[in-house]
Order: structure tokens, then sequence, then C-alpha cells
């Protein structure tokens, strides 16, 4: 327990001050922030994210996707689709989102993100500011399927398995997925082609101002 202690104690350690956000921004040339995703398996939220990063990149943002294949393989590996191991899973990535947002660069994530709380502490953390920081801009994206849409899709065959009783808590079918209220951004991805919604996301950055 004392070694415990020891190791969780933040006492000793100090904020090292660097340059602040907007003066990195200013010689990066791009201001960092982060589109969150968020949508049922299936919904599309993975292919319009990859379109998303590969225009941004087109244009000269320096942009970067967190999703399953680099965070689920790696850094959490550990977790499984329980909800506390969600809720840590989406607490490690808005983390890492934030740095990279931090250093000036776009983060895109792509994860069911089932949790209305999860996402919400993911935007907390980004609006908090640190010293006379500006707050880093957080835009939540609902990717909305119908989850019958979804599950006729299953491109993966994970809906028929979860049906069958073989994938436990699977987001839709035994496990929840909290749809956003008030998402900056919802794209109907049923109606929409990817085009279509990296051009709506897009412009909505551009109002924003977000990338200049
Ligand atoms: S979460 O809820 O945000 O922590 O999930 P995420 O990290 O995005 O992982 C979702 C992908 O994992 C596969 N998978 C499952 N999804 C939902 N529920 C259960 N039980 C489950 N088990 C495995 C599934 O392929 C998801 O991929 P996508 O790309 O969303 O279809």
């Amino acid at each position: 327990a004392s070694l415990r202690r020891k190791l969780t104690d933040n006492s000793n350690i100090t904020w090292h001050p660097s340059l602040s956000r907007s003066e990195r921004n200013t010689l990066r040339k791009q201001r960092g922030f982060t589109i969150w995703f968020t949508g049922l398996s299936a919904s599309g939220k993975s292919t319009i994210a990859t379109a998303l990063e590969q225009h941004l990149l087109h244009l000269g943002h320096a942009a970067y996707r967190l999703d399953g294949d680099n965070v689920r393989f790696g850094l959490n590996k550990d977790l499984g689709f329980d909800e506390k191991s969600r809720n840590e899973n989406i607490r490690r990535i808005a983390e890492v989102a934030k740095l990279f947002a931090d250093s000036s660069t776009i983060a895109i994530t792509s994860f069911i993100s089932p949790y209305k709380a999860d996402r919400q502490q993911a935007r907390e953390l980004h609006a908090k500011q640190q010293s006379d920081d500006e707050p880093l801009a957080f835009i939540e994206v609902f990717v909305d399927l119908p989850l019958e849409v979804a599950e006729a899709r299953d491109p993966k065959g994970l809906y028929k398995k979860a049906r069958e009783g073989k994938i436990p808590e699977f987001t839709g079918i035994s496990a929840p997925y909290e749809a956003p209220e008030n998402p900056e951004i919802k794209i109907q991805s049923d109606k929409t082609s990817v085009e279509d919604a990296v051009r709506q996301i897009t412009d909505y950055l551009e109002k924003q101002g977000l990338l200049k």
C-alpha cells in the first residue's frame, strides 16, 4: 500500500511552463483541436473519419486519426467491452487526443464511445485551460444510423454473433448506446455520401475559423 501511495503521489511533480498554445499554433501555422466521432458499430464513423483525415492532409493540415487499430491493439489492449473498460478506453483516448490537439494537430477519434458522461468528460478535458492558454475546440460528430440498418449491414458479422449470444455486451443489442443530444455535427450516414459527410464537417470547421 505504501509503495502504491508513493507511485501515485503527485506532490513532487511540478508543471513546466512551455510555449503557450497560441504561440505554438502560430509557429506551426495551424490550430490544434479534436474531432470526436461517435456512433454504433457499422455506422460508418471510421470510413468518414478516414476520408476526413485524408482530405485534411491533402489540404496541408496535420491531422491524425485514433481508432481501434492503433489504440485497442496497443495502448488499450488491456481493456475489454464491459462498462468500466469502455469508460477507461474513452478516458485514455480523450487524454491522448488532447495531447495531439495541444501539439497543434487535428486529432480525429473514431470510437463508439457509447456513454454520454464519458464524452462529456472528454469535452471538459479539452475545455480546461492551463494558465493563459486558449481552450481546445472539441467537435462532436454523431454518425447517426438506425440500429436496424447497422445490423442489416453487419460488415464484420458481429451483430449476428451478438444476437446469437456469442458476444456479450454488444452495443445496441445487449449494451447501451446513448445518442448525443447536442452534437456540433450530425451525419445521417444512410442518407449522406462519404464525400458529402466530409464536406459537411469541413464547412463547419471553416465557419468556426478552425482551418486558418
Ligand atoms: S467503445 O465502446 O468506444 O469502447 O468501443 P470501441 O473502442 O470503439 O470498439 C468498438 C469495436 O470493437 C468491436 N467490438 C465491439 N463493439 C461493441 N460491443 C462489443 N461488445 C464489441 N466487441 C468487439 C467492433 O468491431 C467495434 O468496431 P466498429 O468499428 O465500431 O464496428
